[in-house]
């Protein structure tokens, strides 16, 4: 299938419950972890890949204006990859919305590459299995592996291409929310891919932190599987600043603290000392996500913006990515 193929994906973004940091191998993406996260209906990247069948250099477009250096290099480097496997030939054109506030520094990397797997898969005629899509994302972005389910998923780390990949974990009536702070994030810090590998190869506390994610994901899951919010947050955010410790202790550290989020973490724990159950998590940025009841969503958002005096956006669970339109 050479001609003129399109197709149109939608993916969420997520966020882990129980972090993924660090690689065992960088080429396929193999974690030295398995992570557990949440996928949310507030951000989400809608991506629509149409391949021509001239050759050429890919094109590239988030949010209207072209990408170019790094990250489109790594697109273009899956796009390869989804070549390789389909047989397909001629360059692609790839166009891609984010949903996720502009400069919020909300990663969105998750739900970019489930949306361009299932995009770039389907516009070469291939239709994949949420097990086989998953292992595809991973390729693109490792936490995009989860973003190819809904609600919660898990990653099993593995050691292979075939053993890494995410599945569901199911739990009805689990209703839970996160309130999104949206600290500002002027200066650019390390991304995700250097800040892992620096963790890895310098800092003293890695293993540690590696060798304690097996009971936290055990525990996770079966405190997601009875819809218990306070187990859930309180395993979330021991996990989050234990992942964020590996990277301060890191040569040199890496810090995606800024003063604002140290002002959330404190506005979440005069929260608990309150009655309401809020549990903070960080990925590699200083956003505070704070994990509570639906009911509390209002207060411990009015809390974090009086804290922390940034915006703040509130998400529930999400769906699966999906396709919106078909070759
Ligand atoms: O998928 P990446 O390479 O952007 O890494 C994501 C890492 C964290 O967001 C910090 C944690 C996680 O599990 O999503």
């Amino acid at each position: 299938m050479n001609g003129e193929t399109r197709a149109t994906a939608v993916a969420h973004v997520n966020v882990a419950l129980v972090k993924y940091w660090g690689k065992r191998d960088a080429e396929l993406v193999i974690p030295w972890t398995s992570s557990l996260s949440m996928t949310l209906d507030a951000f989400y990247t809608t991506t629509s890949v149409r391949f021509v069948a001239e050759p050429g250099d890919d094109e590239v477009v988030l949010n209207g204006a072209p990408v170019t250096g790094v990250p489109r290099q790594r697109v273009t480097a899956f796009l390869d990859l989804v070549r390789t496997r389909t047989g397909r030939t001629g360059k692609a054109l790839v166009d891609s919305e984010n949903t996720v506030p502009t400069g919020a520094g909300l990663a969105s990397s998750s739900s970019g590459f489930a949306a361009l797997a299932l995009a770039a898969s389907s516009a070469c005629g291939v239709e994949l299995d949420a097990t086989a899509l998953s292992r595809l994302a991973r390729r693109g972005s490792g936490s995009a592996s989860r973003s190819v389910f809904g609600g919660f998923a898990l990653w099993h780390a593995g050691h292979d291409d075939e053993s890494s990949y995410a599945e569901p974990v199911e739990s009805p009536g689990f209703d839970p929310v996160m309130v999104v702070a949206l600290v500002d994030t002027a200066h650019k810090s390390v991304n995700s891919r250097d800040a892992m590998r620096r963790t890895v190869e310098t800092s003293p506390l890695f293993r540690p932190w590696a060798d304690s994610a097996p009971a936290d994901l055990k525990e996770m899951r079966a405190a997601v599987e009875r819809a218990d919010l306070d187990a859930v947050g309180e395993i979330t955010e021991r996990n989050a600043l234990g992942m964020h410790a590996t990277m301060l202790a890191a040569r040199p550290a890496v810090r995606y603290f800024a003063p604002a989020t140290v002002s959330a973490l404190d506005a979440v724990l005069a929260l608990r000392r309150a009655g309401i159950s809020a549990y903070a998590t960080m990925d590699a940025g200083p956003n505070v996500k704070v994990l509570c009841r639906r009911a509390d969503a209002d207060a411990v958002a009015e809390a974090v913006h009086a804290a922390a005096g940034c915006p703040t956006a509130v998400a529930g669970a999400g769906p699966a990515a999906r396709l919106l339109v078909a070759p």
